[in-house]
């Protein structure tokens, strides 16, 4: 055991136990580290977890043996998150994707630790097998923190869900880090944690005609706010004021894209979200900035997202919809949208293979209540599929293909081509 250790971080009489050792080795490493962190980013004390944990590492990949490693420290002493915990979309689905054999053979090699890192998760209190979502608030999946609960989960998206449209406090964790502060059931605190890393410095004032894309508008938000908390205005207009879940599905997708183009782990909407009802214009901080997104600002974000296929002029061979991943209730959407377009243009196959993303308890539900839907659009190749898109194109060979997306987040980490939805249609469907 290290002695001596000192941290400029004040600790309760259980945390200074927790660190010298008394509640085991792994207890004490994982302090070791929770206080490093925390200290770096300035905390003075950690503060209690009250919510359910959601981690980012969902893949196998040999190239993280060392976490494994931790992960098996912590099993060695029997220690388990206080409550289960969901974890983000399987990196591979060979249920429902449609792979080629070097593919497959690839993803096979790639996460050839995925079985043994799926017990290592189940020891450690996975909520059950199919846990594995970004969208893991989804109420199929039932990981809703209440309002003003203390997280600690790393997933971009997932964080500005649970802060902006839950009203929970989470900091944007690194991977790693949610998993050792959620067995401490302790979080440094700091950043989004506090009342005031939660106010606003800039108002968004939204000036469109209409309700932009969501994504479109979330990539916009991140590149004017890098890490910043933004105070809306103007989305009520279209959105109303009631938090519905077409309002949920459409925050969701705003929020994913302003995390990924920029680093926003909170926004406050006026009307809508929890805390702007609350608290309205007094979230903003004193001196704060005006930022106006109207139309043309929109237009040229659009523009100016570049095209990194090596041939600009291909055709989309792939498609994605859903990352983050789609609600029920957007599954349902998508499904009668590309229908419809099958059955208007006579045609008996999509023009791309595209892929429907969505937790695996929302496919589910939708298979069992649509069976015929489902069964038409596989035989079109339009597919349902619980992977991560963006796990599914770390593969050098599938990073090859020419992929279209209407997700933000799809765009900005790989080579992606970003679509509006009636273009993302047109090209990947008639
Ligand atoms: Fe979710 Fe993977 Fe997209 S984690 S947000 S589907 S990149």
């Amino acid at each position: 055991m290290s002695a001596g250790l000192d941290f400029n971080i004040d600790l309760t009489a259980l945390e200074e136990a927790m660190l010298n050792g008394s509640h085991g080795e792994a207890v004490h490493k994982a302090m070791v580290s929770v206080l490093k962190y925390g200290e770096a980013m300035d905390a003075e004390r950690l503060v209690n977890i009250t919510g359910a944990p959601h981690l980012v590492t969902s893949f196998g990949a040999g190239v993280i043996e060392p976490y494994f490693q931790i992960i098996d420290q912590l099993l060695a002493e029997g220690l388990k998150t206080s409550v289960p915990f969901t974890v983000n979309p399987r990196p591979v689905d060979e249920e429902n994707f449609n792979y080629g054999f070097l593919e497959k053979l690839a993803f096979r090699f790639m996460y050839k630790k995925q079985d043994a890192y799926e017990k290592q998760l189940a020891g450690l209190g996975l909520q059950n097998k199919d846990a594995f979502t970004c969208a893991c608030y989804l109420p199929q999946v039932g990981n809703w923190p209440a309002e003003g609960s203390i997280l600690a989960w790393s997933e971009s998206s997932a964080v500005v869900f649970a802060n902006s449209v839950l009203g929970a406090k989470c900091n944007r964790n690194s991977a790693g880090l949610d998993i050792l502060c959620n067995i401490l059931g302790k979080a440094p605190y700091y950043g989004l944690l506090t009342d005031e890393g939660r106010m606003a410095s800039a108002m968004i004032e939204l000036k469109t005609d209409t309700l932009p894309h969501p994504q479109l508008l979330g990539s916009v938000i991140g590149q004017e706010m890098m890490e910043e908390v933004p105070y809306l205005v103007g989305l009520r207009e279209f959105l109303g004021e009631e938090m519905n879940r077409q309002v949920m599905d459409y925050l969701k997708d705003m929020g994913a894209a302003s995390a990924a183009s920029g680093a926003v782990g909170l926004y406050h909407a006026e009307g809508l979200t929890p805390e702007a009802k609350m608290h309205r214009r007094s979230l903003l901080q004193n001196n704060y900035r005006r930022v106006v997104i109207d139309d043309q600002k929109l237009h040229s974000a659009l523009q100016s997202f570049p095209v990194l296929w090596k041939n600009a002029n291909a055709r989309p061979q792939l498609c994605f919809i859903g990352c983050p991943h789609l609600s029920l209730e957007q599954l349902d959407y998508w499904v009668k949208k590309i229908a419809a377009r099958l059955q208007r243009s006579g045609r008996k196959k999509a023009k791309a293979y595209t892929l429907l993303c969505a937790p695996p308890a929302v496919i589910e539900e939708y298979r069992h209540n649509n069976p015929g839907d489902c069964e038409m659009l596989h035989r079109a190749g339009v597919d349902l599929s619980f992977l991560c898109p963006l796990m599914y194109l770390n593969n050098p060979l599938s990073a090859k293909k020419t992929v279209a997306t209407n997700s933000g987040k799809l765009r900005t980490y790989t080579a992606a081509r970003f679509l509006l939805d009636e273009q993302l249609l047109g090209e990947c469907i008639t």
